[in-house]
């Protein structure tokens, strides 16, 4: 374990905002988060907690007055293999994009879509992280945590995680109450790839991939490919990804907003209702590219906000608050962060 005092947490957000934790505390075990939970109950220490992953859905609005938990458990370990399925446990403080490159290098199939997604394991099961069709629920099985207020373990079923789209049970009402330490997946021995997003089959095709001869390496390339097309890297240019999630409307909604604007790109989610991008919507809002102070929109996907240099998380916020008025007043819609926002 390793404590330190007054620590910067610049590399530990992707916005790359300038702030620092009061004290930052790295473990490597289960047993060693037990531990430090013990010893800070034995001091009456009642300073807040906040545990991040990689940092990539944070948006810190001032230096924290507390203690960041930051898991280092670096394991994957095969629990079974029984059929068409492996089981895999994977600590939560495996990298997002190792874990997946492991398992197509293993040729255990599924993640493919997933690949290139910022952020640690531990913190895909609580944001519930998707891309092109694909969500990480798809393949949670379930989830191990440490109780931060008993230090006990409590394990729990991807039901009982209430996983919907970027959504958890760990973000709303058990919001910081517990740590995941691991994540259990099952993950398929067959190929079956997920192709359906839109421009997909385009992407593959383009590159002279045949839809029924692609591997599993040729599909984690082709979405490489695409997020860096279209995504900013954080090592360039500090951004958190999707800064809003798309709402989910009812099709009276959607219809109303298609009176006016038929190109209205939308996603069905089920009879009543659909999901619109919210990056059309701050578009149509004449937001793609321009700025706001030192934060701005990312200039080809403008559901990403960025830091354009030395931004402060109020200056994000700000344009944040900004955004999400015009969108309502234009379109009627409050669109909401996806982005942590955290104040101490
Ligand atoms: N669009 C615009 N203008 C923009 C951005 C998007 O018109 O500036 C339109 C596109 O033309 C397209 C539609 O909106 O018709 C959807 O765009 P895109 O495929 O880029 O996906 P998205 O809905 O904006 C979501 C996820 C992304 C994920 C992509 C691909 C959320 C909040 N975001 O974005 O996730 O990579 O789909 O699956 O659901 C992330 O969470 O950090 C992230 C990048």
């Amino acid at each position: 374990m390793t404590i330190q005092e007054n620590y910067s947490l610049r590399k530990h957000n992707t916005f790359g905002l300038d702030v620092t934790a009061r004290r930052f505390v790295e473990y490597h075990t289960v047993e060693e988060l037990q531990v430090f939970l013990q010893v800070r109950k034995s001091y009456g220490d009642a300073t807040p907690l906040l545990h991040i992953g990689g940092g990539s859905n944070l948006l810190f609005l001032n230096d924290y007055e507390g203690t960041v938990l930051h898991s280092n458990i670096q394991t994957i370990d095969v629990t079974a293999d029984e059929g068409d399925y492996v089981y895999v446990r994977v600590g939560a403080g495996v990298v997002w994009d190792d874990w997946v490159q492991y398992a197509v290098d293993s040729h255990w199939y599924g993640l493919e879509n997933l690949s290139l997604i910022p952020g640690e394991v531990g913190a895909s099961a609580v944001q519930n992280i998707g891309a092109y069709g694909t969500e990480a629920k798809d393949f949670i099985l379930f989830v191990d945590t440490i109780d931060l207020e008993t230090g006990k373990v409590r394990h729990f079923t991807a039901e009982e995680c209430q996983y919907a789209y970027r959504h958890s049970i760990f973000k709303t009402e058990l919001r910081g109450r517990y740590a995941v330490t691991h994540v259990h997946f099952r993950l398929s021995h067959s190929f079956r790839p997920n192709l359906d997003y839109g421009g997909l089959r385009q992407a593959l095709a383009k590159k002279g991939i045949e839809e029924y001869n692609a591997t599993s390496e040729q599909l984690r390339k082709t979405i490489i490919d695409i997020r860096r097309e279209k995504l900013p890297d954080p090592t360039e240019l500090g951004n958190a990804g999707s800064f809003f999630m798309n709402p989910i409307v009812s099709r009276e909604v959607y219809e109303r907003i298609a009176k006016d604007y038929p190109q209205v790109p939308f996603y069905e989610v089920d009879a009543d209702r659909v999901k619109i991008p919210a990056g059309w919507m701050i578009e149509q809002c004449g937001w793609k590219g321009k700025a706001k102070g030192k934060a701005g929109v990312y200039e080809k996907q403008a559901l990403v906000l960025v830091n354009l240099g030395h931004a402060t998380g109020e200056d994000i916020s700000d344009l944040c608050e900004t955004i999400q008025a015009d969108v309502e007043a234009k379109f009627g819609i409050k669109i909401l962060p996806e982005v942590n926002f955290i104040r101490s």
